[in-house]
């Protein structure tokens, strides 16, 4: 230290290089200076690790969400109304299913004298952009909840029924109605109000509650006995601010046409005093859809890190064996010998030993079956077709169709969609970029509920562009939705559907899901081919006649005169003539190979590119009249005689 000291400022012998002068840092010069004013020592000096150290904490999931809102759709107050009715819907539609019964749900959105005030720079008046304060009140007629759950259900993140279940259901995490909660309490500085009865219940129950975002517990503000006017049900009223746009009808239109068996009741009072408009969108069929089913995970559905977990903290399996037939659908006490054998696991073996890479490798090889996938419940073709009759009454042409159920990575899934092509309904919702070209609407549905966000990153609509929708006669640029008066629904159910956020707006990549909708979304342009063709067919075949009569009248009138009959008898024959076109005679007619089943509104099986020229029209029946013997006719030659009789 001494020799360093004294060795500064020169030359160093061996590298010429200069040692430098050493300067007294700040803190031993202030560590000086206070040991010659006071004799207190100053706090050790702590390093930037340390610093950090002291900083941590846990963060619980209430106040994560509460600054990261827009994660779940509540970044904004045009998103965040769409959004709570979503929430709250959702949930209706839940309990109804889980209660088995026909949904009646009323959602009434009732704007108050109450503002919110935010600071935007997007506003030319000021920085300060105002919203109103709106009522959501959302009520329904299924399960309830119990009295002793309504705090923890409604004021606990991630507290929910349906996270651990393996069950198809709009609902999957927990966050929901508690991140709309947050986001109204944020906002209006009001409660959530909750009214909910149970069938046993003889009374409803209320509760007043918020959420104490620090300690992610509910703060029960007053709770008691309530009226309900249903037997069983919830009712949830929450103020929020919002900017009411058309995207709130279209989302209540877009989840009425997912639930064809949902009663749905939509009062809006979009500002302070208008007056109330009611939509009711009755159900379109009284056919509940099957109850889904709850399954265990499969075995390849898992990841080797959550089942290292699974088997570290099994606490009531004694063996391996016991371990894979207990907690994984499809294996048997066979499968599951086949399987240890393969991954050199012993079967008594403690499920803490299994050796979890060797095991998903054999799963892998293994063959296992894939789940089961009777256990979702579709919108059913036919009801889907109901629905967008009922919503796009006046439309063109109505289909429907849906793949077989399939499996992503152990997961059970299945696909559906719709369309509904032409028509003022259709053409009204469809955005136009000139008077004639239209942009088509794509309707996207995870587990029968809107995706409303985020459309360009999701594979329902992704798979959409992908189709070349020209090979069905229907216009688009190329790598674009098609351009025609046209809503594509495109509805993908699950137990477990793939969204890319806890906001479930986009549905992420598997090539399972891309497959079965491409092939799904093929056959539906088929059927949209199919009645394109047989529009056309008849325009022409009018378009045909219309000239023929043009000079059907000067034809019977000349004819008239040199045959000496009547005019308009001449002109009925010969306009009855060109109506019956003979049916050309073609090779042995194939049938058409027919993947596509009629829909009401037409009656066409047709595969496209197969020339079929088969006319269907009935053979016209003419009198036999008693003639002399005629002159053999070409076929296909007109004679006067024919008219003559
Ligand atoms: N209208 C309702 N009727 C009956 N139970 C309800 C209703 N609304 C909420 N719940 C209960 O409250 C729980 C929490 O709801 P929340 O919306 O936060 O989560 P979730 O629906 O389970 O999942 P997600 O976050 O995907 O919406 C639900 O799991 C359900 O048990
Ligand atoms: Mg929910």
């Amino acid at each position: 230290m001494t020799e360093m000291a004294t060795d500064v400022g020169k030359a160093d012998p061996q590298t010429g290089v200069l040692v430098a002068r050493a300067k007294p840092t700040v803190a031993r010069a202030r560590r000086k200076r206070h040991r010659t004013r006071s004799s207190k020592p100053l706090p050790e000096p702590i390093t930037v690790a340390e610093a950090e150290a002291k900083k941590m904490r846990t963060v619980n999931p209430a106040q994560y969400y509460r600054q990261n809102l827009g994660q779940l759709g509540f970044g904004d107050p045009e998103h965040a109304l769409v959004q709570t009715i979503k929430e709250l819907t959702d949930n209706s539609l839940d309990a109804t299913e889980a209660m088995g019964v026909l949904p009646e749900i009323t959602v009434k959105l009732t704007a108050t004298a109450k503002r919110y005030e935010v600071i935007t720079n997007k506003t030319k008046e000021g920085s300060v952009r105002t919203f109103p304060i709106f009522r959501v009140s959302v009520e329904d007629n299924g399960c309830g909840v119990v009295r002793s759950k309504v705090a923890k259900a409604f004021g606990k993140v991630l507290y929910g029924s349906k996270f651990f279940s393996f069950k198809q259901s709009r609902g999957q995490q927990g966050l929901g109605v508690h991140a709309a909660i947050i986001y109204a309490q944020l906002t209006s500085l009001e409660p959530a109000t909750i009214v909910t009865k149970t069938e046993t219940d003889p009374a409803g129950y209320k509760v007043e509650l918020k959420i104490d975002t620090e300690k992610n517990a509910p703060v029960v503000i007053s709770s008691g006995e309530a009226p309900f006017d249903r037997v069983h049900g919830t009712r949830v009223d929450l103020m929020v601010a919002g900017d009411y746009t058309e995207k709130v009808e279209s989302f209540i239109k877009e989840m009425s046409l997912a639930n064809p068996h949902a009663d749905l009741r939509f009062k809006v009072k979009a500002a302070t005093g208008q007056d109330q408009r009611v939509l009711h969108f009755k159900r379109a069929t009284d056919v509940l859809p099957p109850q889904p089913k709850e399954i265990r995970p499969h075995l390849l559905s898992m990841e080797p890190g959550a089942l290292l977990e699974m088997k570290s903290n099994d606490a009531c399996c004694r063996t391996a064996k016991q371990f894979l037939v207990k907690h994984f659908v499809r294996i048997s006490g066979g499968k599951a010998l086949y399987l240890l054998k393969k991954a050199r696991i012993a079967p008594q073996a403690p499920p803490k030993d299994i050796d979890v890479e060797a095991l998903l490798k054999a799963a892998r090889e293994g063959d296992i079956m894939r789940p089961p996938l009777d256990v979702l419940s579709p919108i059913g073709e036919e009801a889907l077709r109901h629905s967008l009759k009922r919503i796009y009454p006046d439309a063109e042409f109505i289909a429907s169709t849906s793949r077989e159920p399939w499996s992503y990575r152990g997961v059970p899934f299945q696909v559906e969609v719709g369309a509904a092509y032409g028509g003022q309904s259709v053409s009204n919702d469809c955005a136009t970029s000139k008077e004639t070209i239209f942009k088509s609407k794509i309707v996207r549905l995870g587990n029968k509920c809107p995706l409303i966000y985020d459309s360009k990153d999701c594979l329902l609509y992704k798979v959409v562009k992908e189709i070349n929708w020209r090979n069905y006669k229907i216009p688009q640029d190329e790598g674009n939705p098609p351009a025609a008066p046209l809503v594509v629904v495109v509805s993908l159910i699950s137990t477990k559907v793939p969204y890319i956020v806890p906001g479930k707006f986009a549905v992420a990549y598997h090539e399972e899901i891309r497959e079965q909708l491409r092939l799904a979304l093929q056959t539906l342009g088929r059927m949209i081919y199919g009645y394109i063709s047989h529009r056309q067919r008849q325009e022409h075949e009018q378009h045909r006649q219309s000239i023929f009569q043009i000079y059907a009248k000067e034809v019977a009138k000349d004819l008239s005169v040199l045959a000496e009959k009547d005019e308009q008898l001449l002109l009925n024959g010969l306009l009855e003539s060109v109506k019956h076109k003979k049916p050309k005679k073609v090779a042995p007619p194939e049938p058409p190979k027919v993947e596509i089943t009629a829909t009401e509104n037409v009656e066409l099986k047709v595969e496209p590119k197969v020339e079929t020229r088969v006319e269907t029209r009935p053979v016209v029946e003419t009198k036999p009249v008693a003639a002399p013997p005629q002159k053999k006719v070409e076929k296909g030659q007109h004679t006067l005689d024919a008219f003559f009789g």
